[in-house]
């Protein structure tokens, strides 16, 4: 899953891994456990995560091969938010081969929208947002019950760095896997559940 922050990438990842039963392995929810360990590679990775830069490639990298190489990935996997630059996406081709890039894009502006309202939970990792994927009960997650939160990143200033990243280092992906006819590009635009049978009826085209 490929896409500037807040597209929705990890939202609908979660779906399609339900839907197919295989993993839905996000890098960032993984640094995000690192983080709140306060694990050595939390350590290192906080201060870039927190500045809206990407997380250098030594770190992300090993911590994504040892992910891909549990027994569960064996029969598939939905990636989200990995390769985030052209030296990841070598690594990746060099482990497995992959059989779709889902491009997720929307404005600008809505981006914002989406990670200004975006609240977590710091246990299991679901996403809802204020106005438009709401839980149940306010600040409470649906699933385990968790108080929510709101990611140290969705700050707008910081959200912006994190556009500006995507555009500088992981958008020239975008060709990278275009030339490779793998990419399926996504309007992330319209309600969660409209968009998830968008990208089922794209991943299941041959
Ligand atoms: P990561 O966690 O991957 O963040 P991201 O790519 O910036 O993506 P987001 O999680 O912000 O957005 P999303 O597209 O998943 O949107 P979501 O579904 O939540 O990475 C965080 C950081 O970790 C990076 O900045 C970097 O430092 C580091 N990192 C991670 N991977 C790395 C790598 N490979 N290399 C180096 N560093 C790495 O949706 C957003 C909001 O919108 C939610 O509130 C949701 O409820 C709502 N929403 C979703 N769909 C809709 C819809 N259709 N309509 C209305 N609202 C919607």
């Amino acid at each position: 899953m490929l896409g500037p922050p807040g597209a929705g990438k990890g939202t609908q990842a979660v779906r399609l891994a339900e839907h197919f039963g295989v993993p839905h392995i996000s890098t960032g929810d993984i640094l995000r456990r690192h983080v709140s360990g306060s694990t050595p590679l939390g350590l290192k990775a906080q201060e870039f995560m927190n500045a809206g830069k990407l997380v250098p490639d030594a770190l992300v990298i090993e911590m994504v091969k040892a992910r891909l190489a549990e027994p569960d990935c064996r029969g598939g996997f939905i990636l989200d938010g990995f390769p985030r630059n052209l030296a990841q996406a070598e690594v990746l081709a060099g482990i497995t081969s992959i059989d779709h890039v889902v491009y997720m894009f929307l404005e600008p502006e809505e981006l914002i929208k989406r990670s200004e309202g975006r609240r977590v939970c710091p246990k299991c990792a679901a996403v809802y947002h204020l106005l438009s994927n709401a839980p149940k009960a306010a600040g409470v997650c649906d699933k385990c019950g968790t108080a929510l939160i709101q990611r140290k990143d969705d700050m707008r200033e910081v959200v912006e760095e994190r556009v500006r990243e995507f555009e500088k280092r992981t958008s020239p992906l975008v060709e990278h896997y275009r030339g490779q006819q793998l990419l399926r590009e996504v309007y992330a635009s319209g309600i969660i559940d409209e968009i998830f049978h968008r990208l089922l009826r794209i991943v299941k085209t041959p």
